[in-house]
């Protein structure tokens, strides 16, 4: 693979270059339509190569040279890159010279949060180079990068961590919103990829070699982001080693041991986020995996699973996930090796989710929220709903059932409600309300909870309008509490119930 082009005081001047070019989010979306976008995101370039070939439009230039790996005429890099062209870039080292045309060295893409405009470089995909990757290849913004970015809870921090930093795309988010960033990795490749980056947009982050926390050893952050090394692995000589995603150990290690440790780098109310998978033994219950992490953190958890798969759809991902080839002798060497592996620990299958911890500011009880939230699209970008479930949470655990008693609680404009009954009945038989956005909930309402839901508009306390109820169902109202508290409180966790 060609060397990462070092940082230096002309990186600025190429991404004003990008940027007059029109070689922007809008600019690629506008030349390339949905159907060819949408393909590339799907790692298909067919369509992408057909709308962009033959014109002579900078952003399709751009896009080919870029984004598809096709050569492209020298004179149409001169043309679409005017103070840069050709001979710069290949001076830098992104390009390479092919007869009269160049070639990319490199992945090189508008990227944004919807305010700020960037630019990333990373290595080409194995779409464009038609091989395996390179064990130290350095991932582009993928699937799981835009999970977390969607996921991380942004608010002004003083110090953010970014564990793992790869192409530096979680860096690049976090500096919009923290006033110092440490960006860390094990790859020589990966740190010299993310150095690029912050020089070619403008940002100045603190990047450290070094393994998972060593390189921040007696350091605290306010928020630590992390796509780790998650992919379990099997331990074999048949399966390639690959950095940007396998941190070498056994099974789900690397995702405890860092669920375990980075408590010790949070500052009070301080939190991390990581995306992880676990391993959960047939007929077991991945809530007991993941709990079994956080006791004796002292950390708040909130651990939501998105996606399940068994031990072959596991393998088929990341067998393939490299550029190796279904029906091809590696492809099947993997995944028995991955199979075999899984089986030696009695895995049924492997979970996939988001992971935020949160350092309590003051002794107390840490909470725990275990979430199955495996189907259905959930809010993004989902930072808010994040932001605004730690509240509510924290909320809840400072103050008690008393306080959620003595709270008059309105429902969220975003919750609708569903009766079903069978036809002619004068009741429904099931009542489901419904959460618009967030994580998008969907909960059976008994009788009791229903008409609370009815009043909660902000008028009545929770506890007046549940002595109000008790009194219209003729129940005693000890009892009508104790039923609807603990779904009164999860609404309030979600998000349906507001102050
Ligand atoms: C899945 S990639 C994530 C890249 C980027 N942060 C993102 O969100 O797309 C994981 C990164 O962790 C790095 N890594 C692997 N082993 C590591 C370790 N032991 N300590 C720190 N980083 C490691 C890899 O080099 C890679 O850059």
């Amino acid at each position: 693979m060609s060397r990462v082009p070092d940082t230096g005081a002309e990186l600025p001047s190429l991404r004003d270059a990008l940027r007059s070019s029109g070689f922007t989010l809008d600019g690629v979306a506008d030349v390339l339509g949905d159907r060819a976008s949408r393909a590339l995101n799907r790692e298909q370039p067919v369509p992408a190569e057909l709308v962009t070939r033959g014109s002579d439009d900078p952003v399709a230039v751009l896009v080919r040279l870029f984004g598809l790996g096709c050569p492209v005429e020298t004179a149409q890099v001169d043309r679409a890159l005017p103070g840069w062209g050709a001979d710069r870039l290949a001076a830098l080292g992104v390009v390479e010279r092919v007869g009269d045309a160049v070639r990319t060295l490199f992945d090189l893409r508008p990227y944004g949060d919807g305010e700020h405009e960037w630019w990333v470089l990373s290595d080409l995909a194995e779409g464009v180079t038609r091989r395996p990757l390179p064990v130290d290849h350095v991932l582009g913004i993928g699937g799981a990068s835009m999970t977390l970015a969607s996921w991380t809870a942004r608010r002004p921090v003083d110090r953010a961590l970014d564990l793992g930093t790869g192409c530096g795309v979680q860096s690049l988010h976090l500096s919009a919103h923290a006033s110092s960033v440490v960006a860390t990795d094990v790859s020589e490749r990966a740190l010299a990829t993310t150095r690029f980056n912050a020089a070619l947009n403008g940002v100045d982050w603190d990047v450290r070699a070094g393994s998972m926390l060593d390189p921040v050893a007696d350091e605290t952050f306010d928020l630590v982001v992390s796509n780790p090394p998650f992919v379990i692995t099997p331990r074999t000589d048949a399966m390639p080693t690959y950095e940007y995603r396998d941190g070498g150990q056994v099974g789900h290690a690397v995702v405890e041991g860092l669920v375990r440790t980075v408590g010790g780098h949070l500052r009070p109310g301080g939190v991390a986020q990581l995306l992880g998978n676990w391993e959960v033994p047939s007929g077991g219950d991945w809530r007991d995996v993941v709990r079994s992490w956080i006791g004796g953190t002292g950390l708040d958890a909130w651990i939501v699973q998105r996606d399940v798969q068994d031990p072959a759809e596991y393998a088929e991902l990341w067998a393939g996930d490299g550029g190796h080839r279904s029906g091809t002798e590696g492809f099947e060497q993997m995944y028995a090796g991955w199979l075999a592996d899984f089986d030696s620990r009695g895995v049924g299958e492997v979970g996939f989710g988001v992971i935020t911890l949160q350092r309590p500011r003051d002794a107390r009880e840490p909470w725990v929220d275990l979430v199955d939230a495996t189907t259905g699209p959930v809010a993004s970008p989902m930072g808010p709903t994040v932001l605004a479930g730690l509240e509510a949470r924290t909320w809840l655990a400072e103050h008690g059932d008393r306080g959620v008693l003595g709270t008059a609680w309105r429902c969220a404009p975003d919750v609708t409600e569903e009766r079903h009954g069978r036809p002619g009945a004068d009741d429904p038989s099931v009542i489901l309300v419904r959460q618009g956005g967030g994580l998008g909930r969907s909960v059976r309402a008994d009788t009791v909870l229903a008409a609370y839901l009815s009043v909660a508009d902000g008028s009545l306390t929770a506890g007046q309008a549940l002595d109000a109820i008790a009194s219209l169902v003729e129940a005693s109202p000890d009892a009508v509490r104790a039923q609807a508290l603990p779904q009164i409180r999860e609404l309030v966790a979600d998000g349906l119930l507001v102050r």
